[in-house]
């Protein structure tokens, strides 16, 4: 079996199995950031752009924070809701095919967020600008958004080649490349996964990735509303870091209010 749908059911399995490490790595050090903002204490909502499978989503359902994820891909967001179904039969998770871009799924959340580079995945300033404003739109006038971006210099550096991982559960051939001058990458991805009887699906995927310039992040930003704007290690936003080109991965974080 193949798919074409970004996102497909083949490939949602392979990324529900190997790829939820980040989400689940990093929800930690979000929480801690969350925590020493005053709005953590009353505002224990929050919302998750390109919620994927849904692991972050749990880290914070756990906790007793109410959570919204959207994301695109159906079969993405069929995990996240197995991932999370008592919370979502609960009535305190809720997941909702929207993209990123033009989405209103509710006010006042105290945290927004989005994780493993699942921005890059928009398709250019326009779209990413037009995100911010949804986010924005949705948060709490003291509320915080954090997301991770691939910067150029990830793309730049770590965008051409192949590499190939074969073992008992998958076969996952990837293919990268960057076109600088249009600052998009393209990777495909495509192989096969054991299903439970034991027989192999195939999947292919291409996920374009655009390598935003992180002054032009931060001005869309402001743009929105943000008053607050920082970049921090990619894998900490409590690790501050006035260099975020020099850096391969940042976490960027903007408030509503003041730090
Ligand atoms: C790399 S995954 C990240 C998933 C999750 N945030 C995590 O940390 O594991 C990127 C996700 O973004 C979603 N996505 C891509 N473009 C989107 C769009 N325009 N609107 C909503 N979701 C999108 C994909 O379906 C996928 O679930």
């Amino acid at each position: 079996m193949s798919n074409e749908l970004p996102y497909g059911g083949v490939f949602a399995d392979l990324y529900n199995r190997r790829w939820a490490w980040f989400a689940q790595q990093t929800a930690p050090r979000i929480e801690a950031f969350y925590a020493s903002r005053s709005a953590a204490s009353k505002n224990r909502s929050m919302l998750d752009v390109c919620c994927g499978t849904g692991q972050l989503a749990v880290h914070f359902l756990e906790r007793g924070f109410t959570v919204v994820g959207i994301d695109s891909s159906p079969y993405m967001l069929a995990h996240a809701r197995a991932n999370a179904a008592q919370w979502v039969e609960a009535g305190t998770a809720r997941f909702v095919q929207a993209d990123a871009a033009d989405f209103d799924v509710g006010r006042g959340f105290g945290l927004a967020v989005s994780t493993y580079d699942a921005l890059n995945h928009l398709s250019g300033p326009d779209a990413l600008a037009a995100c911010f404003g949804c986010v924005y739109a949705s948060l709490a006038d003291d509320g915080w958004f954090l997301f991770d971006l691939n910067t150029e210099l990830a793309f730049r550096t770590r965008w051409n080649g192949i590499s190939v991982q074969d073992d008992e559960e998958a076969m996952i051939v990837s293919r990268s490349v960057y076109d600088a001058a249009n600052r998009v990458a393209f990777t495909k991805l495509s192989g096969f996964l054991r299903a439970q009887d034991g027989r192999y699906d195939r999947f292919e995927e291409l996920v374009p990735e655009t390598a935003f310039d992180l002054r032009q992040v931060e001005r869309a930003l402001r743009a929105a509303g943000f008053v607050s704007v920082a970049f921090a290690d990619g894998a900490d936003p409590q690790a501050l870091t006035e260099e975020p080109e020099a850096k391969t991965r940042v976490f960027v974080v903007a408030g509503k209010q003041d730090a």
